[in-house]
């Protein structure tokens, strides 16, 4: 028999690149989350496991987030790679690498692998015609488009589909369509572009797919997308495009889609150099590695036909794994900003702990595309009761007597048939993680837990220490208990890295290294000072996650300033000049003037809280500056439609407020910015 200490698999895994132009939010942190507990496993069970990852950096969208917010590119992605990466790091994703597709590797592969294909007679050039904007001088995305559906007369909507009634049709069918570079309306150019044949692939896709372990939905989907047929793929785009120029095309770029899944290659050729890894072993065709990519269901398309056609045709290894999930919900509802259920990562790590969400989505997280609901309600009482009240509790409850009894553990365990149940699971439940079914192994977990605590119930050591005679007894129950919790948090320890970290230093460094660790109980050993493991979680703090800014308490040791915003969020107030034409007291309201506003092309009605410091009859004839776009607000004395800006010290000082006026020469409805 073999004694080598070669390790028995080699893993490279990615989870999907995130864009560059705004924060994460809890949605990717499933997904990071879902990814690291695989690696973690990986690693626990002795594989050699690799995670890399990238800032994605390139497409319209970035370019023109950047210019919005007076910034160059490459300043935006830098501020957002750290973000982004400091993000992670709060919720304890351990990558091998963080990457950028805007990178020399990238550069090099994108190259690289667009020339393989190239050669192999796999890209083609075809012109297109396409919307175009003249005054930003620029080809637009279906998305910068918007107008009226042609189907149904919805106005606003997008330039591929309609939200109301689902049609899909081109920019140019839209009715009046605009611009939302310019508002300008677009006109139809020509354009060469450069597509992917990947038709040619037909055959190598399906039977790439036989060999590999999809998900059954995935199977499914991609079952359809053969029967609707296989056609090229436009990878080119114009300039201005922030991106790679195509080596061999001038003023055309490398669409966006095309290098940010070779950002995994770009990924991993940065950490090859950086750790001497042999990059053939990894990326060549026939490579024994294995390759592994976690997304969300949104992107299958691109990660189960174009990527792995693109791979085959530059004479890489294909994708060993591409594992889909579904969508997270916040209470049942789509992530939204305006419902206030778009939790940003940074928000959550404020105010909670990081392995509590860990927990929460491992337990909910199937092999499945589902969407994965975060029930903030749910997520307390679990939290609650299955991490402090079931895990912590073995512990918390038996620690004392090793403590009193001299700080070592027995050097015997009272029911021996007892601990080989628990660690009798490790098979089990091995295969439930590599699996992906985190689900179901946490509800094994559970269970195991609860005989545990069952097991310390029945023995009752605070009873047994009571009498001198049988503080060994109770140490030994204690013993027993904390080999349970100690084989429980071996399991648990991919899932919630920080706790496993702190019970490590209690139960000895090397204690929850090894998933095969389980085989031999911690007998004899003295123990580290019993750390707090975790806390229970407060429904008022869980609540705070979904408050709207305006509603939520301050955050602790935070100032009462407003945060930083960009001129992107400034650029979204329409500030403007406008007439007062009339002005008057409210009946019943000693704070309140009524004002009739000119805002040269209507009239607003407008309740401002001014009347302690101006006349009504000094008013009317001045100008005021307001908020134009401001939601009406439902007053007891009628519909505000707007806002009149004033300066004012704090409430309490009384030294009233003063109205915002502008120069003379004004006339309203002039913008004021
Ligand atoms: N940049 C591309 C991916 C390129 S991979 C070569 C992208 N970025 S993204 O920021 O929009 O999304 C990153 C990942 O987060 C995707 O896998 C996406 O499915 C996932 N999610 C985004 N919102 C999500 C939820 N609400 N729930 C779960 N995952 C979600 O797409
Ligand atoms: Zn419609």
């Amino acid at each position: 028999m073999s004694t080598s200490t070669v390790p028995a698999r080699r893993i490279l895994v990615t989870s999907a690149l995130p864009y560059a132009n705004g924060s994460l939010h809890l949605g990717h942190i499933i997904e990071a989350v879902q990814t690291d507990i695989w690696c973690r496993f990986q690693r626990l069970v002795g594989n050699e496991c690799l995670y890399v990852c990238a800032e994605d950096c390139h497409g319209t969208p970035i370019m023109i987030r950047a210019r919005q917010d007076g910034l160059t590119p490459e300043a935006l992605i830098t501020a957002s790679a750290a973000e982004h990466q400091r993000d992670f790091a709060g919720f304890d994703i351990a990558f091998d690498h963080f990457h950028s597709t805007h990178s020399e590797e990238n550069r090099y592969w994108s190259g690289e692998l667009y020339q393989r294909l190239v050669a192999r007679g796999s890209i083609v050039r075809r012109t297109i015609r396409q919307s175009y904007d003249e005054q930003a001088g620029m080809f637009l995305p279906d998305r910068f488009v918007r107008g009226t559906c042609p189907r149904c007369g919805t106005a606003d909507q997008y330039g591929d589909s309609c939200e109301n009634c689902g049609a899909t049709y081109s920019p140019a069918e839209l009715k009046d369509a605009v611009s939302t570079v310019t508002g300008t309306k677009p006109v139809l150019r020509d354009s060469e572009h450069l597509f992917f044949r990947l038709g040619d692939y037909e055959q190598d896709l399906k039977h790439w797919l036989a060999t590999n372990g999809l998900q059954p939905a995935v199977r499914a989907k991609l079952d359809e997308w053969f029967k609707v047929g296989l056609t090229d793929w436009d990878i080119s785009r114009d300039a201005p495009y922030f991106g790679f120029e195509i080596p061999d095309a001038p003023g055309k770029y490398f669409y966006v889609w095309f290098d940010a899944p070779i950002g995994y290659i770009g990924s991993f050729a940065a950490l090859a150099a950086k750790r001497g890894l042999d990059f053939d072993a990894y990326w060549k065709a026939g490579a024994t590695t294995e390759l592994h990519h976690f997304i969300g269901k949104d992107i299958s398309y691109f990660h189960t036909l174009f990527w792995p056609a693109v791979l085959h045709g530059a004479g890489l290894r294909r994708p060993t794994g591409v594992h889909v999930h579904g969508f997270l919900t916040v209470n049942g509802l789509k992530m939204s900003k305006s419902r206030g259920t778009n939790i940003t990562a940074r928000r959550y790590l404020d105010i909670l702990p990081a392995d509590h969400l860990r927990y929460y989505f491992a337990a909910k997280l199937g092999n499945g595309l589902d969407d994965i609901d975060l029930a903030l309600e749910d997520f307390t009482a679990r939290v609650n009761s299955d991490v402090v009240g079931k895990l912590v509790n073995i512990a918390s409850r038996c620690a004392p007597f090793i403590e009193r009894s001299g700080g070592a553990l027995a050097g015997a365990l009272p029911d021996p048939a007892l601990y080989d149940q628990f660690a009798g699971a490790a098979d089990a439940l091995a295969a439930q993680f590599e699996a992906r079914d985190y689900a179901g192994a946490i509800r094994e977990i559970m269970l195991l837990a609860d005989r545990a605590n069952q097991y310390v119930d029945a023995r009752k050591p605070w009873v047994l220490a009571k009498d001198p005679a049988r503080l060994t007894e109770a140490r030994d129950v204690a013993t027993q208990a904390i080999n349970l919790f100690r084989v429980l948090m071996t399991y648990l320890a991919p899932v919630m890295p920080g706790i496993a970290a702190r019970a490590a230093e209690w139960l000895g460094p090397d204690s929850l290294a090894h998933w095969n660790g389980v085989r031999q109980p911690l007998l004899g050993i003295t123990l580290g000072k019993y750390p707090l493991l975790a806390t229970r979680v407060d429904p008022a703090i869980v609540k705070q996650l979904i408050a709207s800014p305006a509603e939520a308490p301050a955050a602790p040791a935070k100032t009462q300033e407003k945060p930083v915003i960009s001129i992107h969020d400034f650029a979204k107030l329409d500030l403007r000049a406008a007439k007062v034409l009339a002005a008057s007291r409210v009946e019943g309201s000693d704070k309140l003037l009524q004002l009739t506003l000119d805002l040269g092309t209507e009239q607003r009605n407008v309740f401002s809280g001014i009347s302690a410091s101006y006349k009504p009859e000094d008013l009317v004839g001045r100008f005021v500056v307001m908020i134009a776009n401001l939601a009406p607000r439902k007053m007891r004395f009628g519909v505000s439609e707007g806002m009149v800006l004033c300066a004012s010290g704090p409430k309490e000082s009384g030294e009233g407020v003063f109205l915002l006026s502008v120069d003379s020469g004004v006339t309203p409805g002039m913008k004021v910015s």
